[in-house]
């Protein structure tokens, strides 16, 4: 127990628990990505409000939402500490940082872009999940999230929330590679191309959702 405790608690450990969180994360965007799409079949949200429903009512699901709030409350405390110790470790911030010298941009930013999503995720929380389940529970899921998406400055707010994203996936699903030692000459080229699934696939087919309701709709 002791052992455990200490490795979770050492660098190494905070490292695992940022890999193994930040995985965890992505694999819930694909599952939240999935059921989005059915915004776009031409139902009028029928099978959309179908999946909500389901996601409203299973018992089995709130267990399940209190693991993913967890997950994402444990990856920004991790990574906060994470960066607190490494600015404490580095206090002289280096004044050139050119490639292959330092680390690459979207490493260094990983606290900036985190920061964005969890703004953005509070927004996103009150609007959709929150109105849903508690301020308006009457309305179809679809037409709350048809009516946000008219609004051009929550449409914008998405798609920069989403480019914040993509760049924080970009170094973040790569480095979790590293931690477990993965980043193997033989298996990089795959790790390269499912890591650009989520930063780049994944964020762009989230974006086309508030932009469809903008111009389509
Ligand atoms: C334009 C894209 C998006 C749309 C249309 C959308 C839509 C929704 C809707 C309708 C809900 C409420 C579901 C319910 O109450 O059953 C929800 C919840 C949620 N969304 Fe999104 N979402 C989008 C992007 C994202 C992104 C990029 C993230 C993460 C970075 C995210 C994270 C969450 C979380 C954590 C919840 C609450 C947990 C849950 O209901 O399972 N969403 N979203």
């Amino acid at each position: 127990m002791r052992r455990t405790t200490s490795f979770l608690t050492s660098s190494v450990g905070r490292k695992v628990i940022m890999a193994l969180s930040g995985l965890f994360l992505s694999s819930f965007l694909v599952i939240h990505l999935y059921i989005n799409l059915f915004l776009f079949k031409q139902d009028l949200g029928h099978e959309f409000d179908r999946y909500a429903e389901f996601m409203a009512t299973y018992p089995l699901l709130r267990p399940i939402e209190i693991i993913l709030f967890a997950g994402f409350l444990l990856h920004a405390f991790i990574g906060i500490w994470l960066w607190l110790m490494n600015r404490h470790a580095r206090p002289v911030r280096y004044a050139l940082h050119k490639t292959g010298q330092t680390s690459e941009l979207s490493s260094r930013i990983m606290w900036l872009t985190g920061f964005v999503i969890a703004a953005f995720l509070a927004v996103h929380i009150k609007g959709f999940f929150i109105t849903s389940r508690f301020i308006t529970p009457d309305r179809s899921m679809y037409d709350i999230v048809a009516e946000a998406f008219k609004n051009p400055w929550t449409d914008a707010l998405y798609v920069v929330a989403l480019f914040f994203l993509g760049y924080h996936l970009r170094h973040g699903f790569q480095s979790s590679f590293q931690t477990f030692g993965l980043r193997h000459e033989r298996y990089r080229r795959l790790i390269d191309w499912v890591g650009a699934i989520f930063w780049l696939l994944i964020p762009l087919g989230f974006a086309a959702m508030p932009l469809y309701f903008l111009w389509c709709k």
